[in-house]
């Protein structure tokens, strides 16, 4: 199979005209809306062909920002598509009143290193402008500088084993229970009308490595948004970055990992998930550093090195599943992080293994959600878009 002629058909297969505005559905059966890390990967994707169609992803995206800065995880633009997915009614209408994490600086930039359009990205700053600014403040109350989740499902992760202490879950538990948890926070957050702050404190104050990771990662890339367009908030959003990495740095780390935290009083969350490989994708590690956390952890049979890596959970730990969602199968946008960010220091005999597995994992079992990492079959949604992002593992 021609796997980038295949990837540009599902993108095409699964684009929906709504309302005049153009966006990918991460699969048509399972997952008909348009999500927003979806969104960015589907447009970063979609840099390779047809930059045009990158940016109407993004606009589309971001036509839905709320007016404190919020851009929402989920946009039902066309609520009568028929899916398994529930439709939760959410505070604001038509779209989740939550987020996901903040990839679309990244997504932003890549469309401007394809075509250089300046109109593009002095269009879409004021919004990038404003959601990274909701995240700085709304979401980091005690100017601690690290960025907080009111959800699991803001973390990407939805039932990852990193939110089964803060859920007050064991490790091993039924994916109803998981799920009827999480939407107990949501009834929590409409009550609290998704105030952020309120709703952290109260119910859900949780600091995830990734989603601080991906934020330290994209506000590198928004301060280099801000100098293209001559302006002076470069410098804020660099200052930004380097107060985030030196919290993680301070709140987090543990020996060699970094790990989540829960509760005002930060405490570490012990459970190792690919959330300590995201380090690497926002360049905090010293070479050193990054040599061990590879070599100690990446490497390890025992734990993360499979048949067909990288599973999502580490083998180690009793909360592993090769078949439970977010619990151990390998994701293709979780090997794209982890690739990137293995280039970042250099290992690009390691990223290039990671390929060749991730090229294996999408002919054996086709564009499927996630995969099984000892046998690679797989499991979940069909259709699903996140494969595509082979086209960017290059
Ligand atoms: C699942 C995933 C989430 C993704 C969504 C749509 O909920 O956990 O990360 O955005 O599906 O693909």
């Amino acid at each position: 199979m021609d796997l980038k002629q295949a990837s540009l058909q599902l993108l095409l297969n699964n684009r929906r005209n709504a309302k005049n505005f153009q966006h990918t559905v991460p699969s048509p059966d399972t997952y008909p809306y348009q999500w927003l890390w979806d969104s960015c990967f589907h447009a970063i994707i979609l840099t390779h062909f047809n930059t045009s169609d990158a940016k109407k992803e993004i606009l589309t995206l971001v036509s839905k920002q709320f007016d404190n800065g919020l851009i929402p995880h989920m946009i039902y633009w066309d609520k009568e598509s028929p899916t398994d997915f529930p439709i939760i009614e959410w505070g604001k209408e038509d779209t989740s009143t939550i987020t996901q994490p903040p990839m679309v600086a990244y997504a932003v930039w890549e469309i401007y290193q394809k075509d250089k359009d300046q109109s593009f990205i002095k269009k879409v700053y004021p919004n990038l402008y404003h959601f990274y600014r909701y995240l700085l403040t709304e979401r980091d109350p005690h100017e601690n500088h690290l960025i907080g989740i009111m959800n699991p499902d803001e973390s990407g992760e939805d039932n990852s084993p990193r939110f089964d202490i803060p859920l007050g879950l064991p490790p091993k538990h039924s994916f109803k229970e998981n799920t009827q948890k999480r939407l107990n926070l949501v009834v929590q957050n409409i009550e609290c009308k998704f105030d952020a702050p309120f709703c952290m404190r109260n119910f859900f104050w949780v600091k995830d490595v990734p989603f601080n990771s991906i934020m330290v990662a994209n506000l590198r890339l928004l301060a280099m948004l801000a100098e293209k367009l001559d302006n002076d908030d470069a410098n804020y959003f660099t200052k930004e970055a380097d107060a985030i990495s030196l919290a993680m740095r301070r709140l987090m780390l543990d020996d060699d990992i970094f790990y989540s935290t829960y509760g005002e009083a930060y405490e570490k969350i012990k459970v190792k998930t690919w959330a300590i490989f995201t380090p690497l994708f926002a360049k905090i590690l010293s070479q050193e550093e990054a040599g061990k956390l590879v070599s100690n952890h990446l490497l390890n049979k025992n734990e993360f090195w499979t048949n067909f890596p990288i599973p999502t959970t580490s083998l180690d730990e009793p909360a592993f599943d090769p078949q439970g969602f977010w619990r151990g199968p390998t994701w293709i946008a979780i090997n794209w992080f982890i690739y990137k960010g293995l280039l970042n220091y250099g290992f690009n005999d390691i990223a290039k293994k990671i390929k060749k597995s991730s090229l294996e994992l999408l002919q054996k079992s086709g564009f499927r959600e996630y995969f099984n990492p000892f046998t690679g079959e797989g499991w979940g949604a069909h259709n699903f878009t996140w494969g595509c992002l082979i086209v960017d593992i290059n």
